[in-house]
């Protein structure tokens, strides 16, 4: 195992009728608070009333910005920046999905910064402070509420880029799986389709030497592959939904690195898709998911696939491990496509070769200390598997 620092500072407050704390906890950051939000589901499930009773009930002054959109965009950045500095907000609090509370992370720092903002997602711009940020997540899939990454859209340059500053880190999130409640069965597939790539970027992976991690992600993804199925069948089911919720968090809180150097694969490629394509981020990486485990698996990683068919699956049957392997990956594809529904294939949501080479372009800046390193060919050839 490599050396490694790790440090996650978010608190979290878990499970039901923690929002009693959410004044407390603001209060500590100031008394002008910006509350954040996407295209309107908080208003429908009356938590845009719960919460500003909280915020009222504190003798906070509440601004807001709602609207933001999936896939955030750095024009949304930009404005909702305008109102921090003229407002002089104090902390942010996101309430959403993964997009809101991205955007509202780059909100913050923007604040700081007189240029556009799209310089600080880029990595251009000498930004050394946000503001405090807490969140309450509606929708589990990117582990925003409990990291410092975000992803930004630029739509004049078609491109989805992403960041990792560590004074976005969330100060405390609030995770109350009923407030999963409302998500349908669509994004609730496309979120266990992200947690599952989050563990499976860092689970592939050439060093042989991080059994408690390695069992840790096969717990993680054990635990989608159990209760994404319950979720989307029961959208109310506690259950599932925390046990969904907590997964979310700790696939990409930096615990399972272990010090590991390696690169991603799928999602460099995703982003691309929805750059290009504005689709959901989690039906982007299942339909890519699978053709790139295909691409890769060959006699020097078959050891590998075959650990995973066989501590995820659960596949002990007598073949060969290339054959376990084979397995393993079409199990994969059963669980995204067939149990929970997700389109299968590019082809299927419209997308075709036009932008392939552009893409793989793109993409392959970011895929170059992957799992198997992926040069725009390559990249090309794997997006012609999701035809
Ligand atoms: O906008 P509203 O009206 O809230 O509706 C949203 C949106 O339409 C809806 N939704 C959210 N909570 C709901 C709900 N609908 C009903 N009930 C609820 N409780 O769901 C739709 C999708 O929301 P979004 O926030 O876009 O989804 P997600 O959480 O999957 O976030 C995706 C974004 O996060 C980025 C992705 O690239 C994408 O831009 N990622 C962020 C990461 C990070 N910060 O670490 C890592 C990930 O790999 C990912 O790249
Ligand atoms: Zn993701």
């Amino acid at each position: 195992m490599n050396s490694f620092v790790y440090q996650n500072t978010t608190k979290v407050y878990f499970g039901q009728n923690q929002l009693n704390n959410l004044g407390s906890e603001l209060s500590k950051y100031g008394k002008r608070v910006l509350l954040t939000y996407g295209g309107g589901s908080i208003k429908k499930t009356g938590l845009y009333d719960k919460i500003k009773q909280e915020i009222d009930k504190s003798n906070l002054q509440c601004f807001e910005f709602g609207g933001i959109e999936p896939n955030p965009r750095t024009t949304s950045v930009e404005e909702a920046a305008e109102i921090c500095k003229k407002q002089k907000i104090d902390v942010l609090l996101a309430v959403g999905g993964g997009s809101v509370l991205d955007c509202t992370k780059f909100i913050g720092a923007a604040t700081f910064y007189d240029g556009n903002p799209w310089d600080i997602v880029l990595g251009k711009a000498k930004v050394d402070k946000g503001l405090p940020l807490l969140t309450v997540l509606t929708l589990t899939a990117t582990g925003s509420e409990m990291n410092s990454g975000g992803v930004i859209t630029n739509l004049e340059t078609k491109d989805k880029i992403g960041n990792r500053l560590p004074f976005m880190q969330p100060k405390a999130s609030f995770l109350d799986p009923t407030n999963t409640y409302s998500v349908d069965a669509y994004q609730t597939a496309c979120g266990a389709a992200d947690i599952l790539s989050h563990v499976i970027e860092v689970y592939f992976c050439k060093k042989q030497d991080l059994f408690l991690l390695d069992c840790i992600m096969e717990s993680l993804m054990r635990t989608v592959v159990k209760y994404a199925p319950i979720a989307i069948k029961e959208p109310t089911n506690y259950e599932a939904r925390a046990n969904l919720m907590w997964a979310g968090s700790w696939a990409i809180n930096g615990l399972i690195n272990g010090g590991k150097q390696q690169g991603w694969s799928c999602h460099p490629m995703e982003h691309q898709l929805s750059a290009y394509y504005d689709i959901s981020h989690g039906l982007g990486l299942a339909i890519l998911t699978p053709r790139w485990m295909e691409y890769c698996l060959d006699s020097t990683t078959v050891d590998r696939f075959n650990q995973f068919a066989t501590n995820v699956f659960g596949i002990t049957v007598d073949l060969s491990k290339m054959e376990i392997a084979r397995i393993g990956i079409q199990c994969l594809s059963d669980f995204l496509f067939k149990t929970c529904g997700l389109n299968s294939t590019l082809t299927s949501i419209d997308i075709d070769s036009k932008f392939f080479v552009e893409m793989a372009k793109k993409a392959a800046n970011g895929t170059k200390n992957s799992y198997k390193a992926l040069t725009e060919q390559d990249i090309e050839k794997i997006y012609k598997m999701c035809l």
